[in-house]
């Protein structure tokens, strides 16, 4: 059966009509999610009202997941394959750790030397307005990049950071965030990544790529703006507003995004996402 696709934007993105992704699906029709996936960077399926055994069935479908050892604090204790991104406080009252997960320009796992090939993201509760998260195409940004820039940054390593900017400075960041570095040791990826999959050549930059290996970071700084600033312009951007019960899957080889804080902290935004192992790239640095 062929598949019903609605594009999200001219950016990137398609829905994928009248799909249950609980359902038993065959290797054909799989087959042609996955083209789609590997076409448009993300896919929407609406309307999954699903157990997280399914959630997690169907990520299999895209490849061996990631059991989050590296965020062995936000992963859920029931299911390490799922990542929690919520508001919601801990039982002690505490604040959620994950409450600013994604508050920044980034690809998933950028910080390990097995990046993440892709993202399925579940939302379970939204705020009345706001928490919109946003896509932008790297195929499409690094092909509109001049012949002499591509050519600039053709050999250039970014230093990844990891980690919550937003929660370092309060007690239970700080520990959080040098628990993040024991496990996670700096790692530094290409700028220009080429899809294992497509061929195609695309961007791989965001906000916490810190400085160039073999630069300083004032040197680095003004060609990393400049680079997420080119990456995000609003033609190469998708926003998605989320309803309960949406799962979107991104391509984190092809695409980056970034979660917004624009609403109502007291009302609920409750995410939970599978993980998809890469292939390996990148390496460790020994004076992150
Ligand atoms: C993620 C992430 C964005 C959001 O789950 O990887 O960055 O909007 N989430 O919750
Ligand atoms: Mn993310």
């Amino acid at each position: 059966m062929a598949l019903k696709l609605r594009r999200l934007s001219y950016a990137l993105g398609a829905e994928v009509c009248d799909i249950d992704v609980s359902k038993p699906m065959g290797e054909a029709q799989f087959g042609e999610i996955y083209r789609a996936f590997l076409q448009y960077g993300i896919l929407l399926f609406r309307n999954q009202d699903i157990t997280r055994e399914e959630h997690i069935d169907f990520s299999r479908r895209f490849g061996e997941l990631d059991r989050h050892d590296s965020l062995p604090r936000d992963r859920r204790a029931d299911h390490p394959e799922l990542l929690m991104v919520t508001n919601e406080p801990n039982a002690d009252g505490t604040p959620s750790d994950t409450r600013y997960t994604g508050r920044q320009w980034h690809s998933d796992m950028s910080f390990t030397t097995v990046p993440s090939l892709g993202s399925l993201l579940r939302c379970f509760a939204v705020p009345e307005v706001g928490g919109d998260t946003l896509f932008a195409n790297m195929d499409a940004a690094y092909d509109a990049l001049s012949d002499g820039m591509k050519k600039l940054i053709a050999g250039l390593h970014g230093i990844q950071l990891s980690g919550t900017r937003k929660i370092a400075n309060e007690e239970s960041g700080v520990v959080r965030a040098a628990e993040q570095r024991r496990l996670n040791p700096p790692v530094a990826q290409p700028i220009v990544r080429v899809h294992p999959e497509t061929g195609r050549k695309a961007l791989y930059i965001g906000e916490k790529v810190k400085r160039f290996d073999g630069m300083t970071e004032e040197e680095s700084k003004p060609l990393i703006d400049y680079l997420v600033r080119h990456a995000t312009r609003p033609d190469f951007v998708y926003r998605h507003q989320w309803r309960k019960d949406d799962i979107l899957a991104w391509d984190n080889r092809c695409t980056m995004h970034q979660a917004l804080g624009d609403f109502d902290e007291t009302q609920l935004r409750h995410m939970e996402r599978t993980t998809i192992l890469g292939t390996p790239s990148g390496y460790v640095v020994a004076n992150g």
